[in-house]
């Protein structure tokens, strides 16, 4: 049981919103990236996670459209994208996908976007209602495609929708010729990527 001290320094923790993309979860390589860099942001942040593989989420359709229109929005959205305006950090783990990221994290995108809430207007334009000025982007790739490449449209979509909801500067932590190599270079890429994220975490 957490005594009085402890409960209130977790209080006064800043918040980390994870938000977990990878649909082959334990099999995952992103996540053996990831997880070593959640435990160490643990240590300064209060953790929230999101694992969107066991959330069934859905994209908007045209119920759920049709809903939001009333104003009627599922609850898990409206608190998750709640939670995500009030973060102070946010972390991505998603892999590599159809030079992208899958389809669920989309999705999430599409259900947490949510109108007053990450997200307003000044009658001219958006205008993001999110804090966290600094987000995090773990993935790893199959093929040899490095951030930055045209090739590779996941970093610049999350830096589109950080304009949109007002979070800060975007830090993407890749290993990539994933699927081309050999289970002991796959290590040493990934033991490559924690370190550098084991060190982001100690100042991010
Ligand atoms: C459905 C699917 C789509 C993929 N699409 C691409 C792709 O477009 N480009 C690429 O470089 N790798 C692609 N890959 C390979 C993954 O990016 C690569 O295997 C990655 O390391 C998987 O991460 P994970 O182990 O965390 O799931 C794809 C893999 C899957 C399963």
């Amino acid at each position: 049981m957490q005594n009085h001290k402890s409960k209130r320094l977790e209080q006064k923790m800043k918040s980390l919103v994870v938000i977990d993309a990878c649909v082959r979860q334990l099999d995952s390589r992103t996540l053996r990236i990831a997880e070593p860099i959640i435990e160490a942001l643990s240590q300064r942040y209060k953790v929230i996670r999101y694992n969107l593989p066991e959330m069934d989420i859905v994209p908007l359709n045209p119920c759920l459209f049709a809903e939001r229109g009333k104003g009627s929005i599922p609850a898990w959205a409206k608190e998750a994208a709640t939670v995500i305006a009030g973060a102070d950090r946010i972390l991505i783990v998603a892999p590599f996908w159809d030079m992208s990221f899958p389809a669920v994290l989309k999705c999430f995108f599409e259900q947490t976007s949510l109108f007053d809430i990450t997200f307003t207007d000044n009658g001219k334009t958006c205008v993001g209602l999110c804090k966290a000025p600094k987000v995090l982007y773990i993935t790893t790739r199959g093929m040899d495609i490095e951030t930055g490449s045209d090739l590779e449209q996941a970093t610049p979509y999350l830096k589109a929708l950080s304009r949109l909801w007002n979070l800060g500067e975007l830090t993407t932590i890749s290993a990539r010729n994933m699927d081309y190599s050999t289970e002991d270079e796959i290590d040493v890429k990934i033991a490559k990527a924690v370190a550098e994220g084991t060190e982001l975490a100690e100042t991010w």
